[in-house]
């Protein structure tokens, strides 16, 4: 079965691009329109479709080291500092991964202006990053309340007056050959982009097998996670107990394998929530609990759509339901809540319980299992998965230190400092 959990690559990478993009209505679809217009740009200048795959990718993902929805709304302002930080966390998460590897530096330098590369027009990244650069600042003039065949003309001016300095002439000139057609400019923010793009973009049709799904699992783990140093290894310690309580139980190696990834992505609704919200030391008022409540119908809707992953998404989103109808947002009975969805449920609570908070430190063993205990006493937990907690408990703490303390370097090494 493992071996047969594959997904289509466009329909995982925009996907979580879209996701990125969710929480506020002044980001929507920011990185999708940068990409088509990257990929009409690309098309004119007779790029190989395989270098434009590559370009486009990138540009679907370009804002990933913006970890908070506050810094996605600051990169809109043309007026911002501080453009590098972004990059340089972008670079680094997308260097994780080996196939996304070769388009770290694309992202890493999509912010640079032309007069600062000494490299010719000609060098691929250079002109990678030029079509990203041109791409973004378009997408960041558009008036979101202005009809765009208002503002289209401003715009044209305002990156012909970039020509020579932060954009290279060339690149200039491609873009007033696309720019000529209502058609780019209606195409360009259309509600039905994603299925532009998806469609007709350059996607190649390919398949990613288990493993790249879950090293791509891994990589929004930690951008749902290093939104926050108290949330930093939760999605770790999540899918390291949830995995083992799901060997324990007798999944299957690929059940197993699935429950992990099932870990990784079980918040990934998180980045639709502030971080006003998500890092409040104070306990949630009524109207942030609510919004707080959304993100595992976004997690749902995410992994959903992606397509071959139905019951990671039921397992992930359902982590915040209890077995009599009183969890959120879904209220699933218990005959819902399969034996997958059950153990996520523990897994997330029993990490989170261990885990310090802002308003309180970690629970020992004792306080845990007191509190477990009482949970399942309620039948709000199934007391299968509880007592198999109990009965390993050491080994699946270990077990969940160990990969906590893994993210937890990664963390501190890499990203702590830019915070
Ligand atoms: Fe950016
Ligand atoms: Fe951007
Ligand atoms: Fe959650």
């Amino acid at each position: 079965m493992q071996r047969q959990t594959a997904v289509n690559l466009g329909n995982l990478v925009l996907s979580l691009s879209d996701a990125m993009d969710l929480a506020s209505p002044s980001i929507i679809q920011h990185q999708q329109r940068t990409a088509f217009v990257v990929w009409e740009m690309g098309k004119a200048a007779k790029i190989s479709h395989e270098r434009l795959e590559k370009i486009f990718i990138a540009a679907l993902l370009h804002d990933i080291g913006a970890l908070s929805l506050e810094e996605k709304i600051s990169l809109r302002n043309f007026e911002i500092e501080n453009l590098e930080d972004h990059c340089i966390r972008g670079e680094l998460l997308l260097n994780n991964i080996p196939w996304l590897r070769d388009l770290s530096k694309i992202i890493s330098f999509h912010h640079k202006e032309w007069q600062y590369w000494e490299e010719s027009i000609e060098t691929p990244i250079v002109l990678a990053s030029q079509l990203l650069f041109l791409a973004d600042y378009l997408e960041r003039a558009i008036k979101r309340d202005q009809y765009i065949l208002h503002q289209h003309e401003d715009i044209v001016s305002k990156i012909k007056s970039l020509s020579g300095s932060s954009l290279h002439p060339q690149v200039v000139d491609l873009f007033t050959q696309i720019s000529n057609s209502e058609e780019f400019w209606l195409d360009l923010v259309s509600p039905r982009l994603y299925s532009i793009l998806l469609n007709e973009g350059p996607f190649s049709k390919r398949e990613i097998d288990f493993s790249n799904i879950a090293i791509i699992s891994e990589l929004f783990r930690n951008i749902i996670d290093f939104r926050s140093r108290f949330t930093s290894t939760h999605s770790s310690g999540v899918a390291a107990a949830a995995s083992m309580l799901a060997r324990i139980f007798g999944f299957t190696d690929a059940e197993v394998g699935l429950m992990e990834v099932t870990g990784n992505l079980h918040d990934i609704g998180k980045l639709a929530i502030p971080n006003s919200i998500l890092k409040k030391p104070e306990k949630l008022t009524k109207e942030e609990m609510a919004v707080m409540k959304s993100h595992p119908y976004y997690t749902y809707h995410v992994i959903n759509t992606i397509g071959g992953l139905k019951q990671v998404a039921e397992w992930a989103a359902y982590h915040h339901e209890k077995l009599d109808g009183s969890g959120y947002p879904f209220h699933c009975t218990a005959a819902e809540l399969t034996t997958g969805a059950r153990i996520m449920m523990v897994a997330d609570i029993f990490t989170a319980l261990a885990e310090d908070r802002p308003y309180r430190k970690g629970m020992s063993k004792e306080e845990l299992i007191q509190i477990m205990k009482q949970f399942s006493d309620r039948r709000l937990l199934d007391t299968r998965v509880v007592n198999l907690l109990f009965e390993n408990y050491n080994e699946v703490l270990a077990y969940v230190a160990e990969k906590q303390a893994i993210a937890r370097e990664f963390y501190e090494k890499q990203f702590s400092f830019i915070h």
